[in-house]
């Protein structure tokens, strides 16, 4: 039997290169997304990864969710939490809105994810939690107060919950994916990507969702077990933590 792996916001970005790199790995997998039915239902008919909706800023909506995955493919021996959001804006002019909901999804959502799996992986001595993190949760960047604080939080959950879960075979580790091609970060003004933002990138390009999407298997392999609490910076050498 393959084991199941659930990537939040797998159906698009990097999440979905995860969701399909697990999948040639062997795992059988359940991408989660909050919204884009069109982008998830095309998703599954390019894949025929199974795609499931809810937030991951909602407990109950994630316990739910879990459940119903569960009762379709078996007992989620990899979490990978990778959904994300930005509401960027210079903290002088950030609303409490735009730092609530960034802290809904991407730090929350990380407790709302594992907490229901946590017993289950305790029970049966064994899983995989794979945080997507930042450079920007690393370094800080301006205009991102409330991405930078929700991605450092991912790494300090991280590094708490890998203690915890090292007795009972769980991993949990974080990578720090540095600037990646997708709609995310194609949305920055083209200027700005280009005169300011590549060429701080050493090896002169964006990075691909599948180099991200390859550290997530490499850490989700049965035989990465000594490997715990730790975080992959891949961002083309653009800052070293
Ligand atoms: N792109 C980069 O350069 C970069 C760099 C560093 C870190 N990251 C991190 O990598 C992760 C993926 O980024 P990306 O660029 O691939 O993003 P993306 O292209 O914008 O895709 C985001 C995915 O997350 C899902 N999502 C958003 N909010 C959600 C919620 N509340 N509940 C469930 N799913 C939700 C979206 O679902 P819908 O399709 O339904 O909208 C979508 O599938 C994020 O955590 C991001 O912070 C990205």
């Amino acid at each position: 039997m393959s084991k199941v792996a659930l990537v939040t916001g797998g159906s698009r970005g990097i999440g979905a290169a995860i969701s399909i790199a697990l999948k040639n790995a062997g795992y059988t997998v359940a991408a989660n997304y909050a919204g884009n039915d069109e982008a998830a239902a095309k998703f599954t008919a390019e894949t025929g990864i199974k795609t499931y909706k809810w937030s991951v800023a909602d407990y109950d909506a994630c316990a739910e969710g879990i459940a119903k995955v569960e009762a379709d493919l078996g007992p989620v021996a990899v979490l990978v939490n990778n959904a994300g959001i930005t509401r960027d804006a210079m903290f002088h002019k950030m609303t409490r809105d735009q730092w609530k909901e960034v802290m809904d999804t991407n730090l929350s959502g990380l407790f709302n994810m594992t907490h229901p799996l946590w017993n289950g992986m305790r029970d049966r001595k064994f899983g995989r939690i794979i945080n997507i993190s930042s450079i920007n949760g690393q370094k800080g960047q301006a205009g991102q107060a409330n991405y930078s604080a929700a991605k450092a939080g991912d790494l300090g959950f991280t590094k708490a919950l890998a203690q915890e879960g090292a007795r009972a075979g769980i991993t949990v580790n974080a990578i720090c994916p540095g600037y990646i091609g997708t709609e995310m970060v194609r949305a920055i003004d083209e200027k700005v990507l280009n005169e300011r933002i590549i060429p701080q990138i050493p090896v002169g390009r964006l990075g691909e969702p599948e180099e991200i999407a390859r550290c997530v298997v490499f850490l989700a392999a049965d035989d990465a077990g000594f490997i715990t609490g730790a975080t992959i910076t891949a961002n083309g050498g653009q800052y070293f933590a």
